[in-house]
């Protein structure tokens, strides 16, 4: 017998195991190792009945992504065609029971449909999170899931690719019981009532696919559709999954799964695809770090002392107490704390009225949250985050004041998004134990972690970071201490690329409008109004940029400043903002671009869309490349991961590195240097990029080859 798969006999059941560690994908052997130990049992006349089921943490979390990638750049032997084995499970005359704990996802869940029977431990997932990969479910998903779950739920979980609960899964028809107790035991019992009670079992194909709710079958289509337009846009497999749902109701089982594999086969060779799998693979890769391994000694976190409970520091202590670590939150006045402390309540109390959380829960979490004054307790603490104003002084002073009241050991963080992370680390005199952890604003939505590691960083303490991130469902990504660091750094030139072009004669609403069209989730200057224009204007300052002799700074962006025009917050910035908070065009600010433009002598002319984007785009780009070849990120696929999560940029487009390898690195090379001779010294293309882009290489390339 394969080592893919465990048997075993328990009463007269074969339980199978599928042991494919980490998460029982169905690679290469895996299904044959399934199918030639069903035939088996189907044969021995001492089984009565069979339990298929995953070995270690989960059943089966899908088809092989290693095997997909292959395929989606053309290699490899392509997909697994599991509809031989689905049959001859669902065919056979014994009751084929499928128990299920941790994930049954994607192909995972396609077997286990095919089985007669699903019975699911209590905290198991269900899901066709296969839109995540650029692709629809290849082996009958989108024809069996309607089946069991109704056209509405099997739109849902398709298009949306989120997993639903047993709970869930119980109610919407898609497992027939919760185990109570022992899995294991559960399913067995089950099956063999199964095989005594006799009779034909059921047969998920057998079943029609329709609609559960009222209505006609084209409107709960173009609901779908509607789904897929708005929640993944842009995005091309959500809308294949709904041909091939739109197949399940309308054509027989047999011409359905056929119509499902053509349409299959035509995303996993798509650019989207690619993109997206490369972002699944450069996530996980981002916590790989030379010199910090699962030997490294990180001591595990279980209370986190935070510091300063203004905007951020409130968002990580939700982010903590979300993961049910308990946090210590201290500011210098009682009056702060209660802020914070109210901020964080009314931040709960939208997601109890968006049906998220209970009230029961958010007290719960509300309750691991102390808040104080001093550092009492700070002693107890494993990691303490340090969110006070942007000011080096104040740093160094609640640095030095952590040194005294943490034990040795103690990891300190400072979620500053400016400051020179070694400089604050001076102040503390177990500089090995201090690192950056940058969050994002809201600090307990947003999934980026920036993770700086200063000159003495250790690596243990870096162990600890990483750990923390993954705790509280953040991905960290690590960086070196550079100005702005990764993410802010690159988002600088793109700024104020946009910025020139506007005084260059585009408009804010253009330039937006041709951001949002490439796949951004909102324009710069609109996301410059929600940042507010003023803390630009502060770095910008701090940083002395433009300062250089010659160099061209922009200029309105300071005047809208002066004019306290900040964005959103004072109802005014680039554009103007009524009650619904909405952006709309200000002839005033046009009409100021414009004579400010005539004064300083910029010619005006018009722009085609497509140099708004490269404009915008490559310098970003280019600037990635200088943080690559500098060192302050490990990988180009980590700052792919920085901006797919932290800024808004299209996952499909797999970040900006990759988009950059799709382009090609010698068309934006030479573009660069177009811009170069137009616009001058700030254009100097990246060395790295050069010598890519003349070796014919790609940002993906040079990853593999220094990871090889
Ligand atoms: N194929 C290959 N490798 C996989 C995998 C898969 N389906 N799922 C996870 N892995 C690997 C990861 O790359 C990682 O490898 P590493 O340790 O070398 O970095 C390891 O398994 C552990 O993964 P995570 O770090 O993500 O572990 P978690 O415990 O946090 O999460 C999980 C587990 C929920 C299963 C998560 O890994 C996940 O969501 N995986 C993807 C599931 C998926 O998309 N399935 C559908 C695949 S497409 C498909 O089935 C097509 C079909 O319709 C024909
Ligand atoms: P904030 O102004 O909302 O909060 C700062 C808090 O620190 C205030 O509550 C203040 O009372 C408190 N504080 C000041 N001195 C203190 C002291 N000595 N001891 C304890 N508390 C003290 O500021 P915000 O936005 O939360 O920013 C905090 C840090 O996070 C800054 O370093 C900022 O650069 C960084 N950051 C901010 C982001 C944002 O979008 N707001 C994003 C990422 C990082």
């Amino acid at each position: 017998m394969s080592e893919l798969l465990n048997v075993e006999q328990v009463r007269g059941v074969a339980v199978l195991s599928v042991n494919n560690p980490p998460v029982n994908a169905l690679s290469a052997g895996v299904p044959e190792a399934i199918g030639a130990a069903i035939e088996v049992a189907q044969k021995d006349p001492a089984v009565q009945a069979i339990v298929l089921m995953g070995a270690g943490k989960t059943f089966i979390a899908g088809a092989d992504i290693k095997q997909l990638e292959e395929m989606a750049w053309g290699r490899g032997a392509g997909a697994p065609n599991l509809h031989a084995l689905l049959q001859q499970i669902e065919d056979g005359p014994k009751p084929v029971v499928m128990a299920i704990h941790g994930t049954a996802l994607g192909g995972g869940l396609e077997v286990a449909m095919a089985g007669h029977y699903r019975v699911a431990a209590a905290d198991a997932q269900f899901g066709q999170p296969e839109v995540n990969l650029g692709i629809i479910p290849g082996a009958e998903g989108t024809q069996r899931l309607p089946r069991l779950v109704g056209l509405e739920k099997a739109m849902e979980m398709c298009v949306g690719g989120k997993p639903v609960k047993a709970k869930e899964a119980l109610a919407a028809g898609l497992v027939d019981a919760i185990a109570d107790g022992d899995l294991k035991a559960s399913a067995v019992e089950f099956a063999a009532t199964a095989a005594k009670r006799g009779g034909a079992h059921p047969k998920t194909r057998e079943k029609k696919a329709e609609r559960r709710t009222p209505g006609t079958l084209e409107e709960a289509l173009a609901a779908g559709r509607e789904l897929a337009a708005k929640a993944r846009k842009n995005q091309t497999a959500p809308l294949k999954a709904m041909e091939a749902i739109q197949a399940a109701a309308t054509l027989t089982f047999e011409e359905g799964w056929k119509r499902e594999r053509q349409l299959f086969q035509e995303c996993v060779t798509s650019d989207q695809c690619r993109a997206l799998i490369h972002a699944f693979f450069a996530e996980r890769t981002a916590g790989r770090i030379p010199g910090v391994g699962k030997d490294t000694p990180a001591q595990p976190v279980s209370r986190v002392g935070i510091v300063g409970a203004g905007t951020m520091g409130g968002g990580i202590a939700m982010a903590c107490v979300n993961a049910g670590i308990p946090v210590l939150l201290k500011d210098a006045e009682q009056s702060a704390v209660d802020k914070g402390m109210a901020a964080i309540r009314k931040n709960y109390e939208v997601s109890v009225q968006r049906g998220r959380f209970t009230t029961e829960m958010v007290a719960e979490r509300v309750g691991k949250i102390h808040p104080q004054t001093d550092y009492a307790g700070f002693d107890s603490v494993d990691l303490v985050i340090e969110a006070v104003f942007e000011n080096m002084e104040l740093k160094k002073k609640v640095f030095g004041e952590l040194a005294k009241s943490t034990k040795p050991g103690t990891v300190l963080a400072s979620n500053t998004s400016s400051l020179n992370l070694d400089e604050i680390a001076s102040a503390a005199p177990r500089a090995e134990n201090v690192i950056g952890m940058h969050f994002f604003s809201p600090a307990n939505v947003m999934r980026l972690l920036e993770i700086v590691r200063g000159k003495e960083t250790s690596a243990a303490t870096i162990a600890v970071a990483l750990g923390v991130a993954k705790k509280i469902g953040k991905v960290g990504v690590v960086v070196g201490n550079c100005e702005g660091f990764v993410g802010n750094r690159m988002m600088f030139p793109y700024m104020y690329e946009a910025q020139f072009l506007v005084e260059e004669g585009a408009t804010p609403e253009q330039v937006d409008r041709e951001l949002t069209r490439f796949g951004w989730a909102m324009g710069i200057f609109e996301v410059d109004d929600m940042a507010g224009l003023d803390v630009a204007w502060r770095i910008r300052k701090e940083l002395g940029h433009f300062t250089e002799p010659g160099a061209r700074g922009p200029l309105v962006a300071d005047k809208l400043c002066e004019m306290g025009r900040y964005g959103q917050k004072t109802g005014k910035g680039w554009y103007v903002y009524g009650q619904d908070r909405k952006p709309r065009p200000d002839p005033e600010v046009l009409e100021l671009i414009r004579k400010m433009a005539k004064e300083a002598g910029i010619p005006q002319r018009e722009f085609r869309d497509e140099e708004i984007v490269e404009r915008a785009l490559f310098g970003l780009i280019n600037e990635g490349a200088k943080i690559l070849e500098e060192g302050y990120a490990l990988r180009a696929s980590d700052i792919d991961i920085v901006y797919l999560n932290g800024y808004g940029f299209p996952s499909w487009r797999g970040g900006p590195m990759f988009y950059a390898d799709t382009v090609g690195l010698e068309k934006v090379y030479e573009r660069i240097r177009q811009f170069e001779k137009q616009l001058g010294q700030r254009w100097k293309p990246a060395n790295l990029l050069k010598k890519l882009a003349e070796a014919k290489k790609s940002f993906r390339e040079y990853d593999a080859e220094r990871s090889a």
